[in-house]
């Protein structure tokens, strides 16, 4: 029998010659034709005046943090199921990470948990879209705007998706998007921060090009350029660029693979998931998903480790998700203790991820069924 990874990359198709082109016209370093042809791309998309690509949508975070001048001593809610750079962007400038449990439905922020961890040192809310399905803006919008917060959606698995008709990376002040290999969208390692607010694009600029005004003097606007503010690497190569705008080009056509499987995975799956007390992912009618991941929560921790185990003996790789942060060594630090997020203690404990990537085959996909629904739970 086959194994099924849990991941593969798929290609688009015309990744290689793109990057072959960009060796050709001798510019591989960042923001030549194809950086900008992606960000362009993406701009229409997320429905923003500014994308800038980065390395990584952590690196993307960390501007955010910047930009925002985070000193120690502010707070950054942030749920405690989600990657450790959510929180970690702005602990590295000193911020301390109020974590906010989460819904049990969508598994994104509980909007209803925040307003009362919300102090006089709070300043932004970091807002993860589990598997690409979007949190409750409206609510979470609303809070920010009466208490003076920034909203920083943290968009790495929900690129093309939407919340209530708008994309997901395009409601708060800013969005975070990777293109980590594991992403629906790669370039291996790779992301971008859309600047959803005009006022933040000049200094982001900055930031990203290692605190120079090199831009400017790119654009012509200064005859050279110098060390004007805070800022780091966070260019991504223009190899990259051209190995991403050839993923993006084929978007529709990439999404609508990842739907059907998706699609397939839930109808026939959900006569099981019932039988057995398993629940399938819950998708609001307001939200269109990305159709990054596919999971599933099962009735206990004991059970979701003897499934993971006879799942891989069966060659199907499956996979839990998130540890919680204010339970990893660094969230501890801050004071966290077990019991502090209830919700996020018992999905943390009971999820499983399928194998799922834009290139997994009919056959794939009913060995994966297959196997589910014969694995045991006990
Ligand atoms: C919610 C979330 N944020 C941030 C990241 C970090 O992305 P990157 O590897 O592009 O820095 C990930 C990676 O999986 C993620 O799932």
């Amino acid at each position: 029998m086959k194994r099924i990874p849990f991941n593969r990359i798929s290609l688009a198709g015309r990744e290689q010659e793109y990057m072959a082109d960009a060796i050709r016209n001798g510019h591989i370093s960042g923001d030549g034709k194809y950086t900008r042809r992606v960000e362009e791309l993406l701009q229409i998309a997320c429905d923003s005046p500014r994308v800038l690509l980065t390395g990584s949508c952590t690196h993307a975070l960390e501007m955010c943090a910047l930009l925002l001048d985070i000193v120690p001593g502010d707070e950054v809610l942030v749920p405690s199921f989600t990657f450790p750079t959510s929180a970690g962007a702005f602990v590295l400038r000193g911020a301390k990470p109020v974590f906010v449990d989460i819904r049990a439905d969508t598994l994104n922020i509980d909007e209803s948990l925040i307003e009362e961890r919300i102090t006089s040192r709070s300043r932004a809310i970091v807002v993860p879209h589990y598997a690409g399905v979007g949190s409750e803006m409206d609510a979470i919008i609303d809070i920010a705007q009466r208490h003076r917060l920034y909203v920083i959606e943290d968009n790495a698995q929900g690129i093309f998706a939407r919340y209530r008709g708008r994309p997901l990376g395009s409601i708060g002040d800013f969005g975070a998007v990777s293109f980590h290999e594991t992403k629906n969208f790669t370039c291996g390692e790779g992301g971008a921060l859309v600047i959803n607010r005009r006022e933040f694009i000049d200094r982001a600029e900055v930031i990203r090009e290692k605190g120079t005004d090199r831009n400017r003097f790119l654009r012509g606007e200064v005859d050279k350029y110098t060390w004007v503010d805070l800022g780091s690497s966070y260019v991504l190569s223009d190899l990259l660029a051209a190995f991403l705008l050839a993923q993006l080009e084929q978007r529709e056509e990439i999404m609508g693979r990842r739907r059907s499987i998706w699609n397939r995975y839930f109808h026939e799956l959900s006569g099981w998931s019932e039988s057995v007390g398993v629940s399938l992912p819950c998708v609001p009618d307001h939200c269109e998903q990305s159709y990054h991941s596919f999971h599933s929560l099962m009735p206990s921790d004991v059970e979701r480790e003897s499934f993971i185990g006879d799942l891989n003996a069966r060659g199907v790789q499956a996979q839990s998700h998130y540890e919680p942060l204010h339970l990893s060594k660094m969230g501890m630090s801050f004071g966290y203790r077990k019991g502090d997020l209830p919700v996020t203690e018992s999905v943390s404990s009971r999820i499983v991820r399928l194998p799922f990537y834009s290139g997994l085959g009919e056959e794939e996909q009913s060995q994966v069924i297959e196997n589910v629904m014969a694995a045991q739970l006990k």
